[in-house]
Order: C-alpha cells, then structure tokens, then sequence
C-alpha cells in the first residue's frame, strides 16, 4: 500500500495511547465516502444543500423530506428520495479508505470499533464487520415496520428496487416489495430522520457514548460534526484527555477541539489519501 506521509505529532500520539486500556474508535462521517462518487450532506452538490426536484421529489426540499412528519403524510414521495439514493450507492465502489478499515479491524480485533454516520453500507460492502460497525443513522439497503421501532432487524430490500432512476415514479412493483407485511403497511426506512431520536435498539446510542467514553483513541473521519451523537461522543473523549485525531477536507467544530488540545491533532485532506497511511501506522505500533 502506498501512503501519503504523516506528521511525526501522529505517531507520537499513536504510541502514547497504545498502552491505554480501550479500543481505538473510528468515526466517519459522508466525507469518507466522498471519493466514492457518493455526494456529501452539506458540500457543493450535498443532499442537504440542493433544491425541491434535483434529489428525486419535485415538491419537497430533501431535508423536508428526511423526516417522519413527511413520511407518515407521503410515504411514496420519500420511499423514491430513499430508493435514489441507494441506487447511487449501490453503484459506488468502496474506496482505499474503506479498505484500510477492514484490515485495520483484522489487526486490532476487539481493540477496534466503527461508528459510521453512513447510511451508504460501503464499510460493510468493503468487508468491516458486523459486529464492530454501528451504523448510528442507519443503513439505505434496509427497511423495517414503522409501527414496531426496535423489535425486528431491518429487512433487506429486494434487490429487484435497486435501479431507481430520479425521474421513475412510485409504482404497483414498488408498493408490493416495500410491504411490512403481507396485506400490511408500508415499511419504512431503515434510517434515522431528522425530526427522530437516537435510540440503542436501533441506533446504538448508549453502546457508542459508552465506547467513545472508554476509547484509548478517537479518530474522526470525514464529518462536518452538526448531529449529536458523533458531538457527543467527541466531547466525552476530549474532556476526558483521550488521544483525538481528526481527518477532515475542511474545518468543523471536532477540528477546531482537536486543535485546542495537548493530546489533539488535525490531518486536513482527504480521506482515500490520509487513512489508508493513519491506519498502517496504527496497526504497526498497536499489533
Ligand atoms: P457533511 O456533508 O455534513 O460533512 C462532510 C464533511 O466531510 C465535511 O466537513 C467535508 O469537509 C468533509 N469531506 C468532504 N470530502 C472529504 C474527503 N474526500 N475526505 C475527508 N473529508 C471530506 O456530512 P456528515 O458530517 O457525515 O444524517 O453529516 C452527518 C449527518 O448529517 C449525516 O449522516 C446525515 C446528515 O443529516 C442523517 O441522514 C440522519
């Protein structure tokens, strides 16, 4: 593997939290997707930044999408928001820094955790573990009953939905494979509004504060750190001293903390470059 060269801070950092007692936890958010073609939520292009109709609905913004409020009024509407996307998905690959995760996991074993933002399943595509993946916000390959939250482990959807051109209307097809069950309800998707709560049934709340707070190290990928979870995870770390370091294209708030402290640092670029080099380091000095 070729890698990009690293400060010496980072390896310096590296070794002083190898004796920690831990995990190292590793939190991406869309930006480590990025070079996967996969575009971001809040940069040029982002889903959140576009207007009604270039994002699959002609009458709604897609954040006014991204909601229950939406969904329990035009199911249909925000199913074809949903089933676009994962068709975007679906057809991305898995980048070098995908990749350097999964062999990272297979060196460190139980000393390593994934907690991704992403509902894009390239960390499991690329190989990462399902038990040591919490997807936070979900998963877009998956849909579950809206009227049973937490009891049922989100079902795959049918792999005859996974063409879905932004144009293509909601139809009969669509209507019978998305059923919850048979003569039922629609089902939903398997990813977090904006207008819901985490919760540790579906979302690993509790299990992801409780890692970040036990973490010998938190590595922060790709985020531009506006949800709470991942805020919360990352302020725990830093007031507890943990070893923090953050790989971002841009400025955000984790960047800006990770800069205020003694056992902090920033790695600005990007992620396919970056993390591949971050993760072999890791990997020699904690083996
Ligand atoms: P954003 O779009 O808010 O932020 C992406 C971040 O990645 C930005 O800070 C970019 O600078 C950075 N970035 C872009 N390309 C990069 C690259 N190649 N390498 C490294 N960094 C890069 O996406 P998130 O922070 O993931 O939630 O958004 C968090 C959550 O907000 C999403 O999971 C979504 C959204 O609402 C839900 O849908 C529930």
């Amino acid at each position: 593997m070729t890698c990009t060269p690293l400060p010496a801070e980072f390896a310096d950092l590296v070794a002083s939290a190898r004796t920690r007692p831990g995990p190292l936890v590793v939190l991406t958010g869309a930006g480590i997707s990025a070079e996967s073609g996969i575009p971001t939520f809040r940069g040029p292009g982002g889903y959140w930044t576009a207007k009604a109709g270039e994002h699959a609905s002609e009458k709604l913004r897609p954040e006014a999408l991204a909601t229950w409020a939406a969904f329990s009024r035009m199911p249909e509407e925000v199913w074809r928001f949903y089933l676009y996307r994962r068709s975007v998905c679906r057809r991305a690959e898995p980048n070098a820094a995908h990749r350097a995760l999964v062999e990272l996991e297979r060196a460190l074993q139980d000393r390593f955790l994934l907690v991704t933002q992403n509902v894009d399943g390239l960390h499991r595509r690329a190989g990462s573990s399902e038990a040591r993946t919490y997807e936070i916000h979900g998963n877009l390959n998956r849909m579950r009953c809206p009227n049973a939250p937490g009891e049922e482990k989100p079902r795959m959807i049918p792999e005859a939905l996974l063409d879905w051109p932004r144009e293509r209307a909601f139809d009969d097809e669509a209507r019978r494979l998305l059923r919850c069950c048979p003569g039922g309800t629609l089902a939903r998707p398997h990813v977090l509004f904006f207008d819901e709560c985490y919760d540790e049934a579906t979302y690993r709340f509790r299990s992801s504060l409780q890692a970040a707070q036990h973490a010998a190290m938190l590595m922060v990928v790709g985020t531009s750190g506006q949800t709470n979870l991942p805020d919360q995870m990352v302020r725990h770390a830093a007031a507890r001293e943990t070893p923090l370091v953050v790989c971002n294209l841009d400025e955000s708030p984790f960047t800006r903390l990770a800069r205020d402290r003694a056992r902090g640092l920033v790695l600005r670029g990007k992620a396919a470059q970056l993390v591949p080099a971050m993760a072999e380091a890791i990997a020699r000095s904690w083996a």
